[in-house]
């Protein structure tokens, strides 16, 4: 074979990353009169890392967020009252694997959607397959949605190995529809002990007033919190820092 047929062999047998690095690596192995099994060994690395970067950048899209958030960009110092080892614990992921869910509920600003974001990305990275979900905007969208399209979706929320519902409430009074979804939700997850992490600025004492149904409340909070991590997110609003900075520069410039 010339390396034209190489090439096309490789694209055929869909080993596109060492395709991707063959001339690289033939011209490795000339300069340094590599041994065969050296450059062999380099080559199936290649082919390792290009699918495993693909699995995860397809992992990343299939999660539904929109950024990469960390924990080692946050500040701890901001709000020295947040539960960081709690934080840092959830950032294990050891709660996916134990089928235990995480409520983070707390004042405006107080970094809770970025934590969850950031747990939530750590879990693509580790393989885990995973579904952020803006609670409010998705819940709307299902009341919408035709029957066969709201099953799809349930399915869809029920079957990831984490589910995040970020900002539960934030248009306090929900659907009923909507909380009958969130009843379903958390039911279902619960029998098949996979872990749900939910961010809300109120308290769970609340909770019956936004689903409209009390009793509804205290079967769904039974469930989240048989196995659970409360974490309570006390302080001040970081976007009133951000946009007080941002006057400041203004005003100086
Ligand atoms: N301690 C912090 N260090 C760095 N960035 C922070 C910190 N706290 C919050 N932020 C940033 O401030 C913004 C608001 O935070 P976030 O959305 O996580 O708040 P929240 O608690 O979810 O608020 P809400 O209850 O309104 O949803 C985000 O851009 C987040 O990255
Ligand atoms: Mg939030």
């Amino acid at each position: 074979m010339n390396m034209i047929e190489i090439e096309r062999a490789l694209r055929e047998l869909r080993l596109s990353g060492i395709a991707e690095t063959l001339s690289t690596r033939l011209m490795q192995a000339q300069a340094a009169q590599q041994p065969f099994l050296e450059t062999f060994a380099a080559m199936l690395q290649d082919e390792l890392d290009r699918r495993r970067s693909r699995l995860t950048a397809r992992r990343f899209k299939r999660s539904g967020l929109d950024e990469r958030p960390s924990l080692a960009d946050f500040d701890w110092r901001f709000n020295p009252k947040l539960p960081r080892s709690a934080c840092f614990e959830l950032h294990t992921l050891k709660c996916i694997a134990e089928g235990a869910n995480a409520l983070i509920i707390g004042k405006p600003g107080t970094g809770k959607s970025h934590v969850a974001k950031a747990v939530a990305y750590q879990a693509t990275l580790q393989g885990y397959d995973v579904r952020y979900v803006e609670a409010d905007t998705e819940f709307a969208r299902y009341g919408l949605a035709s029957t066969a399209e709201q099953a799809e979706q349930l399915k869809g929320w029920v079957a990831p190995d984490l589910l995040v519902l970020d900002d539960l409430f934030l248009a306090r009074r929900i659907a009923d529809v909507s909380a009958e979804l969130l009843q379903s939700i958390v039911h279902q997850r619960y029998k098949l002990r996979r872990s749900i992490i939910i961010t809300s600025n109120r308290v769970v004492q609340d909770w019956g007033t936004y689903l409209g149904d009390a009793t509804m409340a205290t079967t769904i909070l039974d469930r989240l919190m048989h196995r659970c991590a409360m974490l309570e997110f006390e302080g001040k609003s970081y976007r009133l820092k951000e946009a007080a900075s941002r006057i400041t520069t203004t005003a100086a410039e």
